[in-house]
């Protein structure tokens, strides 16, 4: 089901006395208004999903993990699997993200994988693609993002992938504060939709939840959120900030 996601990616940030303000902070936030059709979603290290969890539940919305195994248990050190997502009561994971298929290696086999295992657990995949600025100057960023959704995607099966939400993020804007134009967002995620309509039908695209990343903030989130194909944003620096956060949430 398409729904309006506003999510937050908190990444390598916050101790734990920091995370607990910050969740307190958007609780009370949301408290003071908010759409009743936008999902909250906060994604937090998973040392903090536990509090994070509890907090999102007493205050409607919802916890996500940034990454989790491709593997089901075992001697994997370091690794925390869908499983453990799943009984600690964790609805989301981030897959997929630039920093992790850059620094840590993940390609689309390894990301799919992922993907697929998410979903047998019942966690909500946010599938993340996005070029990087050469290959957009190169004029090859449909290119590269379809061969993402396809690399990573089209091995589910339908029923599985009405279950995953994509979040496309031009890696140039990540962090940098040069965020896509409201006109490139809106293009590339009517592409996305096409791709996917090629590969899962009309039906399942349309219904597909696509988000935008990549220094989204309280001042631009509107227009951007304001295109017929973005359905949200997933949030990286400006998710550390409950009010900035939340004026996010209230861009709808
Ligand atoms: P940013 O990060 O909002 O800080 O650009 C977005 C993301 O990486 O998910």
């Amino acid at each position: 089901m398409r729904k309006k996601i506003v999510a937050g990616n908190w990444k390598m940030n916050k101790t734990f006395s920091e995370a607990e303000d910050l969740l307190f902070g958007i609780a009370d936030a949301l408290g003071n208004g908010r759409p009743d059709n936008v999902e909250v979603v906060v994604c937090p290290p998973a040392l903090y999903l536990e509090l994070a969890n509890d907090v999102a539940t007493e205050h409607n919305f919802r916890c996500g993990a940034q990454n989790m195994s491709e593997h089901e248990s075992g001697a994997y050190t370091g690794e925390i699997s869908a499983a453990m997502l799943q009984s600690a009561g964790v609805e989301f994971v981030i897959l997929g993200h630039s920093e992790r298929r850059t620094y840590f290696g993940e390609n689309d086999e390894l990301i799919g994988k992922k993907v697929a295992q998410a979903i047998r657990h019942e966690l909500t995949p946010i599938y993340c693609c996005g070029e990087v600025l050469a290959e957009r100057e190169a004029g090859k960023h449909f290119e590269v993002v379809e061969a993402q959704v396809t690399g990573a995607l089209s091995g589910l099966d339908a029923k599985a992938f009405s279950k995953v939400v994509i979040a496309y993020e031009p890696v140039w804007a990540i962090g940098t504060g040069r965020t896509a134009t409201p006109q490139q967002a809106q293009e590339m995620h009517a592409f996305i939709r096409s791709v996917l309509a090629k590969i899962f039908g009309q039906k399942a695209a349309g219904d597909t939840t696509i988000l935008y990343g990549g220094s989204c903030n309280a001042g631009n989130a509107k227009e951007l959120f304001a295109n017929s194909d973005v359905d949200g944003g997933l949030i990286g620096g400006a998710s550390l900030k409950a009010d900035e956060f939340v004026k996010i949430v209230n861009s709808f």
